[in-house]
């Protein structure tokens, strides 16, 4: 035992020497340390065919050839690093200080309408939604006139919408996506779509030129209000919270009959009354109906037959009231202080 360990000592003094690159001084580590086949390694599994007495004497003078061996190869280390440094500088190339810590790599965020979105898609895949996307730049007859938008409707005037050229424009709203998907599948149907949309509005702390909007709609045999306000309702207790309330308000929407505007009770206040709702508790969150049986004509879908929701909702607003925003162009600035505190 003690002429192994002699002659394992001097094969390892023999190998440092000539050692020069990180690559040979981990050869030698393996080849003495290694933790399969290393020669002092070997040694600590040979100890358990000693006596008694032998062991400990033994296990001691293996520890120490173990802790004198770690110890030059750390030596090494240095070694090699300080004349590669030397080296360096002898070119020349002295602005480079290799002593210096690495960079720390910086570990991204998600942006806060992606979160908002990835979140309320899930919801609707949960419940057997499926998630659709169409172009954002459309056409007038998808983003107005399937939709049974007529031709002096406000919302066609050119301040009103963006036209590229004469026939084509950037959408200002995500139910196109709605006639597109009708056109080419027939029911049952229960897509959810998200997308970017645009229309010429001044930017303030509540406008953007550009913003982000999820459509949802659902056509089959017998569908009614009951269905809108039940997938709604359960909607919005995933999203805000099992207490959160909705009311649906009658309202008007050209691709819609009957529509209505679904409010949730304040996530703030719980409905008490406070800043962010100005006081009367409520929230609106998305505007919803059954869907026009003019729209389903246009599409080819047999309205005496079939029926459906509808209903559409901003991703800012919606994320502006999760977290407490209150500036819808700090989700545009790409400022990186505002994006991290969401990772
Ligand atoms: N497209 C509407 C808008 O941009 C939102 C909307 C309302 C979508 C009612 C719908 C709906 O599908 O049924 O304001």
């Amino acid at each position: 035992m003690n002429d192994k360990l002699k002659s394992i000592h001097a094969e390892f003094e023999q190998s440092i020497v000539s050692v020069s690159s990180n690559e040979d001084l981990e050869a030698v580590r393996i080849r003495f340390l290694g933790r399969k086949e290393g020669l002092v390694t070997n040694m600590f599994k040979d100890l358990g065919k000693l006596s008694v007495k032998e062991k400990p004497v033994y296990g001691q003078k293996i520890n120490d050839l173990k802790n004198l061996i770690t110890e030059k190869i750390a030596q090494k280390v240095k070694e090699i690093e300080q004349k590669s440094i030397e080296s360096l500088k002898s070119k020349g190339a002295d602005a480079f200080d290799l002593s210096l810590p690495a960079f720390k790599n910086e570990i991204g965020a998600m942006h806060p309408l992606s979160i908002v979105t990835d979140e309320i898609c899930t919801l609707f895949v949960e419940m057997g939604f499926m998630v659709v996307e169409g172009p954002e730049i459309e056409t007038e007859y998808y983003n107005f006139e399937v939709l049974n938008i007529p031709l002096e409707h406000p919302s066609r005037e050119s301040f009103d919408t963006f036209y590229l050229h004469k026939k084509s424009l950037l959408r200002s709203h995500t139910s196109p996506v709605q006639a597109r998907y009708m056109e080419k599948n027939k029911p049952p149907i229960q897509i959810i779509v998200p997308g970017k949309v645009y229309r010429p509005d001044a930017t303030d702390a509540t406008h953007s030129f550009m913003f982000h909007q999820i459509e949802g709609l659902l056509v089959d045999e017998g569908i009614t209000l009951a269905h809108l306000k039940g997938v709604l309702s359960v909607f919005a207790k995933k999203l805000f919270g099992v207490k959160t309330k909705t009311r649906f308000r009658p309202h008007f929407f050209p691709f819609t009959e009957p529509s209505a505007e679904m409010d949730v009770s304040c996530i703030i206040c719980s409905g008490k009354g406070c800043r962010v709702c100005g006081g009367n508790g409520w929230l609106e969150i998305l505007g919803s109906g059954m869907v026009h049986p003019k729209v389903l004509k246009a599409v080819n879908i047999d309205s005496s037959k079939y029926s459906g929701f509808a209903f559409g909702m901003g991703v800012e607003r919606i994320a502006m009231l999760k977290y407490g925003i209150d500036d819808i162009r700090l989700f545009f600035e790409n400022d990186m202080r505002f994006i991290k505190q969401f990772s």
